[in-house]
């Protein structure tokens, strides 16, 4: 059985995209990549070509992930088992490919109605080191863990997410039964695991937006604090404290990116464990800002 390996890349739909690339290079520290186009460009936040691609399209949402397979083979025996499972694939030509800057990419939908691709072969640049878009006192924790991990609003059920995510060869479950005041029973949040990061994808319940966040790791806590001190220079809405999770254990803090969904920068995050436990609440902090949750899921 063939198996994603890592979270590779996102597209996001932006409607200002001059607003994103300032916030993308001067809060995130990420590098702007001029596109092909003037409503398109790359950021990059290790050797890769890129991470993220920002379309200027006015959805202000998280359009596409992309999970990466090891090679060819394996490539070719997702698709096969992915068919075989009753799931509609299309396999892309080779300038659809080459416009993601992999060798080869499919294209599917998940219970949910979300776009996600699996490729394999990402261009990778060692000729071209990470230069952030302001000043880091690290880089990005990439690797073999992916870029990082988000959160998605879901229309399916936990478990038809379940089932679909696991014939990608990805592993978690229920996590959390988050105690929260005021609710009428525990919260289940489901995580899903590809390679020794503790999760790639986090599955809530319904939500306005795709994204409720995405988490990007850095390699110094140094750069947790530089960030939220350049958030609050930007005088983008903090949400969320700085705190650690009980899955994770990432030291992170939440803040609302340009299109109105979460990011959240952490450093610190304990690998995979690969076997289940579930937990009620955070370790420490995370405590959300007065008024700031009532557009957002509970996040993790
Ligand atoms: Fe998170």
């Amino acid at each position: 059985m063939a198996s994603v390996t890592e979270l590779g890349y996102l597209t996001l739909g932006v409607s200002n995209l001059a607003a994103w690339k300032g916030f993308a290079a001067n809060v995130l520290g990420l590098e702007v990549v001029e596109g092909v186009k003037p409503t398109t460009c790359e950021l990059r936040m290790d050797y890769w070509h890129h991470r993220v691609t920002l379309i200027e399209d006015g959805s202000d949402d998280l359009k596409v992930t992309g999970l990466r397979v090891a090679g060819h083979d394996e490539f070719h025996e997702m698709a096969a088992q992915l068919r075989a499972a009753g799931v509609a694939v299309t396999l892309c030509s080779e300038a659809e490919a080459e416009a993601r800057s992999v060798l080869e990419v499919m294209m599917l939908k998940d219970p949910n109605g979300h776009a996600v691709e699996i490729f394999h072969g990402p261009l990778v640049q060692f000729d071209k080191p990470f230069h952030p878009g302001r000043r880091m006192h690290g880089g990005f924790k990439t690797g073999s863990g992916g870029l990082g991990h988000v959160m998605q609003s879901t229309t399916a059920s936990l478990q038809e997410n379940y089932a679909f995510y696991s014939l990608l060869g990805m592993r978690g479950g229920i996590q959390y039964k988050l105690e929260v005041p005021g609710a009428p029973g525990p919260i289940p949040l489901m995580f899903m695991s590809c390679n020794d990061r503790q999760h790639t994808f986090a599955f809530a319940g319904p939500g306005e937006k795709r994204a409720n966040h995405i988490m990007m790791e850095v390699d110094r806590i140094d750069d947790v604090g530089l960030a939220y001190d350049m958030v609050k220079e930007a005088g983008l809405p903090i949400i969320i404290e700085p705190g650690s999770h009980a899955n994770d254990q990432m030291f992170s803090f939440y803040f609302k990116n340009p299109s109105g969904f979460m990011s959240e920068i952490g450093w610190g995050g304990r690998s995979a464990v690969h076997q289940s436990e579930y937990y009620q609440r955070d370790a420490f902090g995370h405590t959300p800002v007065p008024g700031s949750m009532k557009d957002f899921m509970v996040p993790a």
